[in-house]
């Protein structure tokens, strides 16, 4: 993980690159560093925690020189501590790195042996003072960081500046991403388009492996062989303002309140209305030849992804499996022949994902990406992308990357339906028709708010809580769990309710709040006998439905859903949910947007 980026520039370095930084933010933010060179000397100030600790750390000591690197962290090897922080400095050397060298231990021992000395307990500082250790002994700069990556074993994204050498950066990507941008007698490099939004739209998003000398005047870039190579610039789309919270008090409430626009969005890109079909973006393959979809993803694009498999089965008769990203290549899944496979991600980055992703290519199958940031490298790596169009998604939780998400899989799954012959036109019309009405039924559940802020207060000085639904939406109750413990810190779970008395039930007590997710579908009744049974050992439940109106009298609090199909409805509980989370981290303030211990973006496996 982490977020770099480095400015060999002609004005101060500093602001700009804390600019940068508030951008990469959203890739951790344990500890922040600055490093800057100025008259061939480097210097440096870091600081344990936010963003706004280091603007504080160069508030009481300024940074001075024109070219510098940054990093913002989310801590690996060694605590968020100052010594920790990046960048990591020798007499000879300033570094920033995202990833994780694999073969730290053994370059260390190597180091140690020779009498080096280390300040800290990072993978990084390992590749500063070996970088050092071959300067030391007179090799050009060129060659030392060449030789340095020859040695390397693992995924990383370096940004290197040497001291004496004040037209000089080196940057190197292996696993993890790196571009370079061009401006005027200028040149930059960064994580991501993002972190350069404000410097250039000019980008080479370099491949695995290479490596790029910059200066001032021009940049090279190298295969691992140390050949030069070219690579093709693109013009970047991503812009240049920042986005900012508007009226609300969390970037998480504005993109929770933003679902019904981005959705109406999203689906305004693959439904056609008029026809009543819908439009996916051009395949290299015809659909109907599909035998098999495999989704695959990690945390909350997974759960969309378990959504997506009932759909797909159910609408398309389609056999679909779903994997979390992590485990998938490791149980070495069984490929069917002209299988298509989704990689489901909010980034396009997630390193467990991307793995996966180049797992299926390798074994020949179809790859699609699901992705909201173009550019990324699932989106550059797929045969096919389908962009969700959520638009930049700041806060840690996702939410309405989420319903984007399950928008374009709803639309995929009736394509796939109409390809198979599962469904004729009438049947897609319909189809195209309900998903249409998805974006205002949404805007009903968010006039809900107070009422969910009510409940949500309500809960949240719990220890635990369950969430449980049936069929499509059991993973929206494990959505639930995530949201409510990754930003309010609560124990949370989600089960299938039929689960329940299998061994969760243990659990249920008068403190234990329990959220049912039930519309009124063929399950409703068999999801409210479960409720019943807690309330019957004193659990406290909330229900979420469009019905049980009279079961409801007896629970602990009741909110009252609109009614839809099984093709929205995912998409509507998603809702209430993310706002149970959100208004029970604000009773118990914590930092709902950059909550403890995450990032957005998880580029290490
Ligand atoms: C939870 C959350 C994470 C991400 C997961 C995958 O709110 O945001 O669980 O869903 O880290 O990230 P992407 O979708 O970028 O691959």
């Amino acid at each position: 993980m982490c977020g770099i980026v480095g400015i060999l520039g002609t004005s101060p370095a500093t602001p700009r690159i804390l600019e940068s930084l508030k951008r990469l933010e959203y890739r951790g933010y344990d500890s922040a560093g600055i490093a800057t060179i100025e008259d061939g000397k480097l210097d440096r100030r870091r600081a344990p925690g936010k963003l706004g600790a280091l603007e504080d750390a160069l508030k009481a000591s300024a940074l001075s020189g024109n070219s510098g690197i940054g990093h913002t962290r989310w801590a690996t090897h060694g605590e968020p501590t100052e010594a920790n922080a990046h960048p990591h400095m020798t007499h000879r050397v300033a570094i920033v790195h995202n990833g994780i060298i694999e073969n730290f231990r053994p370059l260390k021992e190597e180091l140690l042996g020779k009498g080096i000395t280390f300040e800290g307990e990072t993978d990084t500082e390992v590749v500063a003072r070996l970088l050092t250790s071959y300067l030391d002994e007179g090799m050009p700069p060129r060659d030392a960081f060449h030789k340095t990556l020859t040695r390397l074993v693992g995924a990383f994204a370096l940004c290197v500046l040497i001291s004496g050498e004040d037209d000089l950066m080196f940057g190197a990507r292996e696993g993890s991403p790196l571009v370079v941008g061009f401006g005027e007698g200028e040149n930059y490099l960064g994580s991501d388009a993002m972190a350069l939004a404000s410097l250039s739209n000019r980008l080479i998003y370099l491949e695995e492996g290479d490596w790029a000398e910059l200066t001032h005047a021009k940049v090279q870039v190298f295969d691992p062989a140390g050949n030069p190579v070219e690579r093709p610039t693109t013009i970047s789309q991503v812009a240049a303002t920042m986005v900012d919270k508007g009226n609300h008090r969390h970037f998480m409430q504005k993109e929770i309140f933003e679902q019904p626009t981005v959705v109406a969005q999203a689906l305004g890109r693959y439904l056609d209305p008029n026809a009543g079909k819908v439009r996916l973006p051009q395949m290299p393959f015809e659909l109907a030849t599909v035998p098999k979809v495999t989704l695959v993803a990690c945390g909350t694009s997974f759960y969309a992804a378990q959504v997506a498999r009932y759909w797909i089965e159910k609408l398309a008769r389609v056999p679909a499996e779903v994997d979390i990203a992590s485990e998938f290549r490791y149980r070495e899944p069984v490929y069917m022949h002209g299988g298509l496979a989704i990689f489901i991600s909010q980034s396009g980055e997630t390193a467990d994902t991307l793995a996966a992703l180049r797992h299926a290519k390798a074994a020949g199958q179809r790859v699609a990406a699901l992705v909201n940031v173009m550019g990324s490298t699932m989106a550059r790596e797929a045969d096919v992308v389908l962009p969700i169009h959520a638009g930049a998604e700041i806060g840690v939780a996702s939410t309405k990357a989420f319903t984007c998400q399950l928008s374009v899989l709803a639309a995929f799954a009736i394509d796939l339906a109409a390809a198979k012959g599962q469904i004729d036109e009438t049947q897609e019309a319909a189809f195209v028709e309900e998903l249409e009405t998805t974006p205002k039924l949404m805007a009903q559940v968010l006039h809900h708010d107070e009422d969910i802020a009510k409940i949500a207060r309500s809960i949240a000085h719990a220890r635990d809580v369950l969430f449980v639904g049936r069929g499509i939406h059991f993973p929206i109750a494990m959505e639930g769990a995530l949201k409510l413990k990754e930003i309010s810190y609560i124990h949370a779970e989600g089960y299938a309710a039929g689960e329940l008395k299998h061994g969760p039930i243990a659990l249920i007590d008068e403190n234990v709040p329990v959220i049912g997710i039930a519309p009124e579908d063929d399950l409703i009744d068999k999801t409210v006998s479960n409720l019943q049974e807690i309330m019957a050992r004193q659990g406290k439940v909330i229900l979420l439905s469009d019905g049980a109106e009279k079961e409801a009298e007896g629970m602990y609090a009741h909110l009252s859903m609109p009614s839809a199909g099984e093709l929205v409805t995912p998409i509507l509980y998603a809702i209430p949910v993310q706002l149970l989370a959100y208004y029970a981290a604000v009773e118990k303030g914590t930092d709902v947007d950059q909550p403890r211990n995450l990032a957005k973006s998880v580029t290490v496996e």
